[in-house]
């Protein structure tokens, strides 16, 4: 985001300029953050209120570059017919000290230009009204000029800055994973197929267009795997698509995975204190660097979240194997809609219900049975493939947030779960990996837009992300 610094040396640069050339060009949030009065600057922006008064004309705009608005005042000579809410304006004046208590600077307008008007009566969005959230979601190309919106869409921009520098700070090595690929790394079959488009396909007169079929990714943990065969720590944060349930509150096709793949690491709890790391210190990374667009969530979104989230922030998380969390279940005096019984997929009611026993804090639940979990996991060997050493990370209000594991590095073992699931040939080059340098490693992802979910208390997925589906009629 815009630092106060640019801005500033911008105005030092111009004070040697003739007085026609000086206007700096100044973005709300450095206008806001200003120390001192400038003359000469010039503001560009949308226009979020016009009130005017006998003796003068107040604006506010924004830029998208901060929450609050830069009041501009005016002589109401300035005031036109385009100068409306939503409108794109220029305006050319000084910035001086603002006589209000809430702001500590405004621009005392010379010019103002209107750049694109706006039809405020058929313009969705409406000035001074609070739209909820449901409303917006109707307006996917509008929605980010309203406030919720554009403060998620800073956090949602700090929040990617926060986990790539905990990754870069640590010593990770980011990867880009390939978004286009032959395996199914879930095992789960919830794939897009990529096809050629009819008429490409008669052109080209071949079924498949890489003579295999192809999908989109449903994970970058394979490729990982073979990047933290060379480079140890590897990370990578991309697009992934899923062939699921897209009408859920915490599922899409579309969303954003952070995973990490760590070489020479026997434990799982080593991947689970990474995992907890990085949580805890991207959340306070965002908490800092943006705190007045976090508080409007906290605040008129979801009131309760900002304890929540000091709870989480606040407390080491627990760790619960599978087995103890079936028998909480089973003891629950509460009645579920899924039966829990071992050897069962926990379902969100069970999830939220673990959580809330465990005192709403986040919980890592560990080693699950064998058969729930995909090939890569590793056996446990706690009895004929009984469990794995997997590990998901249950949070409160969302559910499951994380999901990792140790990966079977031994090459038999792999070689006996791959050929009983008749993959053998298709992951030739998966077993290579054990034959070649093999070590035990791991690790984990993390799905992005409900990590946001998380931290801001948003009950909908489809309001963490730019461009909301809501329905499979609904592409932009
Ligand atoms: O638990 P999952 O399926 O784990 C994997 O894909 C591993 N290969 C990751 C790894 O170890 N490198 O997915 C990881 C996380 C889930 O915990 C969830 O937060 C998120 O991705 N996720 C989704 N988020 C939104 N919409 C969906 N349809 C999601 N499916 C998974
Ligand atoms: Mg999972």
């Amino acid at each position: 985001m815009l630092g106060a610094r640019g801005g500033w040396q911008a105005l030092r640069r111009c004070a040697s300029l003739p007085r026609a050339q000086r206007a700096v060009r100044l973005r709300v949030r450095e206008a806001l953050g200003a120390r001192e009065p400038a003359g000469e600057v010039k503001v560009q922006g949308w226009v979020r209120s016009v009130r005017s008064q006998k003796e003068v004309l107040f604006l506010h705009i924004n830029d998208g570059s901060s929450l609050e608005n830069l009041q501009v005042v005016a002589d109401p000579s300035l005031e036109n017919r385009d100068l409306t809410f939503g409108s794109a304006v220029e305006v050319q004046g000084k910035l001086v000290k603002s006589p209000h208590r809430k702001q500590n600077m405004e621009v005392k307008a010379e010019t103002i230009h209107v750049v694109g008007p706006c039809d405020t009566w058929s313009f969705p969005l409406k000035t001074k009204e609070r739209h909820p959230l449901e409303y917006v979601r109707q307006f996917p190309h509008l929605r980010c000029r309203n406030n919720t919106l554009g403060s998620l869409l800073r956090i949602r921009s700090e929040a990617t800055a926060a986990i790539h520098s905990f990754f870069q700070d640590n010593g990770y090595v980011h990867i880009h994973t390939p978004i286009i690929t032959s395996n199914d790394c879930e095992g789960a079959g919830e794939l897009f197929q990529i096809e050629m488009s009819n008429e490409a396909r008669e052109s080209a007169e071949k079924t498949h267009f890489f003579n295999v079929p192809a999908f989109l990714t449903v994970s970058g943990q394979l490729h990982l795997e073979v990047m933290a065969g060379a480079f140890t720590h590897v990370f990578t944060f991309g697009p992934t698509f899923r062939a699921e349930n897209s009408q859920s509150r915490r599922h899409l096709a579309e969303f954003y995975m952070v995973e990490a793949e760590l070489s020479f690491t026997e434990s799982l709890q080593d991947i689970m204190q990474v995992m907890e790391d990085l949580f805890k210190t991207a959340t306070n990374t965002v908490l800092s660097k943006c705190p007045r667009d976090v508080e409007l969530f906290h605040k008129y979104i979801a009131p309760a979240q900002k304890d929540r989230l000091e709870q989480m922030l606040k407390n080491k998380f627990v760790t619960i194997s599978y087995n103890e969390a079936v028998e909480i279940l089973k003891q629950a005096s509460q009645t579920f809609t899924f039966k829990p019984e071992w050897g069962c997929d926990l379902q969100t009611e069970h999830e939220k219900y673990l959580v809330k026993h465990c005192g709403e804090i986040p919980v890592f639940v560990i080693n699950y049975p064998y058969n729930l979990k995909p090939f890569y996991m590793r056996d446990n060997e706690d009895g004929p493939r009984h469990t794995v050493a997997a590990v998901d990370l249950l949070v409160p209000g969302i559910g499951e947030l994380y999901g990792g594991s140790l990966r079977e590095e031994r090459l038999p073992f792999l070689e006996s779960r791959l050929q009983r699931l008749g993959l053998t040939d298709a992951y030739q080059w998966y077993l290579d990996l054990r034959k070649f340098g093999s070590v035990p490693h791991g690790g984990f992802g993390m799905g992005f837009e409900r990590y946001l979910q998380c931290i801001l208390g948003v009950d909908n997925i489809r309001d963490v992300i730019p461009f909301p589906r809501f329905s499979h009629s609904c592409l932009l």
